[in-house]
């Protein structure tokens, strides 16, 4: 299927919460997501943080605290497993460090990062987070109050231009666990060669219309993603 090549893909994967989903951590918009449980605009959305700091604060100390219980799983198994055999960039929306964790390399987390925090007034100072708990009154090295690295609703996507080009530039794209909802991410897809191989891996329905050459395994991340990985390292190997 798709384009034949004379030489090794340039591979790009974009992934999003349903690739962690079978490590234990919550999608936002499944059935019991967090978005059920969570207001949009209590937890991330920049006036959430003007109204009530303590709590975002909490609700990011919960997620980071839970990070300390899973650990990857097969899907990012294999996406590490893909990179030894290709080039292969990852953006993902997720803010876990479930990737990093399985191996991988090359990942740009478009949403921000959950081990990572910074100061509320200058966006560049930014800050590994030893610690699970980040508290009102944890400043940075000027003395702001220190808030998640996290891209909230209304706030800009730096990294989105460099993901666009990376998108543009490759030769077989993969999105995993996305439901596609979210944009300025959502449309990284349409920036994709109208010939390049589109593997989409999801197990619900998905809504994409007018792409070319596009392949949907409607499986788990876990199950479809390290048969396909295997899969083409066999094509390119043989
Ligand atoms: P969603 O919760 O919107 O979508 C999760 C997707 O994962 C759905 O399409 C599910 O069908 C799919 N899914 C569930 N289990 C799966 C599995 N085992 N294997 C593969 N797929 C599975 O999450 P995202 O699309 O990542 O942003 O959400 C995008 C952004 O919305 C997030 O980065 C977050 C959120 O608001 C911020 O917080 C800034």
């Amino acid at each position: 299927m798709g384009k034949n090549f004379t030489k090794s893909p340039r591979i790009v994967v974009l992934t999003g919460a349903g690739i962690s989903a079978e490590s234990g951590i919550s999608t936002f918009r499944d059935q019991g997501g967090l978005w059920e449980k969570h207001d949009i605009m209590d937890v991330a959305t920049p006036e959430g943080w003007r109204r009530n700091p303590s709590l975002v604060l909490e609700f990011y100390n919960q997620r980071r605290k839970q990070l300390d219980e899973v650990i990857p799983n097969p899907a990012h198994f294999a996406l590490a497993k893909l990179q030894k055999h290709f080039q292969v960039d990852i953006i993902t929306q997720n803010v876990d460090d479930l990737h990093e964790r399985a191996g991988a390399t090359n990942i740009m987390h478009l949403h921000g990062e959950l081990r990572k925090v910074r100061s509320e007034k200058i966006p560049s100072l930014i800050y590994d987070t030893k610690h699970w708990e980040v508290k009102l009154g944890d400043t940075c090295e000027r003395g702001h109050q220190l808030r998640p690295h996290i891209v909230w609703f209304g706030e800009d996507v730096p990294f989105i231009p460099l993901a666009a080009q990376m998108v543009e530039n490759a030769d077989i794209i993969f999105v995993v666990g996305t439901s596609l909802n979210v944009y300025p991410a959502a449309g990284l897809l349409y920036h994709a060669q109208y010939n390049a191989r589109k593997i989409l891996i999801d197990p619900n329905e998905m809504q994409v219309e007018n792409i070319f050459q596009l392949r949907h395994f409607k499986e788990k991340a876990g199950d479809a993603l390290p048969r396909v990985v295997d899969e083409l390292i066999a094509e390119f190997s043989a």
